[in-house]
């Protein structure tokens, strides 16, 4: 997709599906999607939100949709490791790319974070001389180094506030799930995570850490939510990894570098009001999601979407039509 193509989508963004839309269904708005529950069915809209610390602080093109997408696309990509949610999406609905109809669970209380290399939160914990998760790692690791293999570090949904880490021996002792269903989870987190490190190694990425949800549909263990996003999911390019790594540096993020920069030149902390992105950032921010989008399908992108009006009345329709 264009710079031109790009830029022309600017006020296009679409801020979200609105309550008053939901049709008297339960509704929910997240941080970056909206929720419209069925009793057997649910529809998950991606809007163009993106959030920092917690907080949304602007919108960015296509974003909503090319999460959608990638999280169908990876859905197909792991069908045979572990059943999940997904009933109908992207490609399935003229006029909108950016909803995805599906089963409604009973979600299990856990976030499920699994994790190919020492970063993030977990480097944060690690070089404070804290746990992670309960795991005691080796010392003399260094930062973004990359496990031998993949570990667990689990926290919990929390209703209000902060998740909280958890281990798998306190998950077990307070109840939250069975031995076999914990034992299920980790062997099908650990698969999935392997089938999305193969898949992002063909075309040139490290999958680096990603969170998954599960739930319970008809009695059985599903995958819920949303897979190896842009926004569950941490990517790097490989080819600079090994430099990198051995030179101290940042390694080069497949997606939110510009958006993180600008965060950072601003000194956007989370505190007060936080200041509107500029079209330049949210511009460069899209192509970043476009090139995720391309390198990891191998497609060119090319919107499923129409404008925000438009696409709405579509969505309504499919509220109207397909939700049970
Ligand atoms: N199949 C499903 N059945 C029921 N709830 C689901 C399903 N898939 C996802 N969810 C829930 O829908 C919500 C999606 O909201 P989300 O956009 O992630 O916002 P946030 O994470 O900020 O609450 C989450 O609470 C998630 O657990
Ligand atoms: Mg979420």
């Amino acid at each position: 997709m264009t710079r031109e193509r790009i830029e022309a989508g600017l006020p296009a963004a679409f801020e979200g599906f609105p309550e008053s839309s939901a049709m008297g269904h339960g509704y929910y708005r997240g941080k970056v999607r909206d929720v419209v529950l069925g009793k057997d069915s649910l529809l998950l809209v991606a809007s163009d939100r993106i959030s920092a610390f917690d907080r949304v602080i602007g919108t960015v093109p296509f974003k909503g949709e090319i999460l959608s997408r990638l999280a169908s696309f990876w859905f197909a990509k792991t069908a045979d490791i572990v059943a999940n949610h997904h009933i109908a999406g992207p490609g399935e609905f003229p006029g909108t790319g950016r909803a995805c109809l599906a089963r409604r669970a009973r979600m299990l209380p856990l976030e499920v974070v699994v994790r190919g290399f020492l970063t993030g939160s977990a480097w944060r914990d690690y070089s404070a001389n804290r746990p992670v998760s309960g795991i005691r790692l080796p010392e003399g690791l260094c930062q973004n180094e990359k496990f031998p293999v993949p570990i667990l570090t689990p926290s919990t949904k929390e209703a209000s506030g902060h998740d909280r880490a958890i281990s798998r021996e306190e998950i077990l002792a307070e109840g939250l799930l069975e031995k076999g269903t914990w034992e299920e989870i980790e062997r099908i987190s650990l698969a999935l995570f392997r089938r999305g490190q193969e898949i992002a190694s063909s075309v040139g990425l490290l999958l680096v850490d990603t969170k998954y949800e599960f739930g319970i549909v008809d009695g059985k263990l599903c995958l819920c939510d949303e897979i190896h996003t842009p926004d569950s999911s941490r990517w790097w390019w490989s080819d600079s990894y090994q430099a990198r790594f051995a030179a101290g540096e940042a390694q080069k993020e497949l997606d939110k570098e510009p958006f993180r920069r600008w965060l950072a030149q601003r000194g956007v902390t989370g505190q007060g009001e936080p200041p509107s992105i500029p079209a330049e950032i949210r511009i460069e921010t899209a192509q970043r999601y476009v090139q995720a989008f391309e390198t990891l399908t191998g497609e060119f992108f090319v919107s499923l979407s129409g404008d925000p009006q438009a696409e709405l009345a579509v969505l309504e329709r499919i509220v109207a039509e397909r939700l049970r």
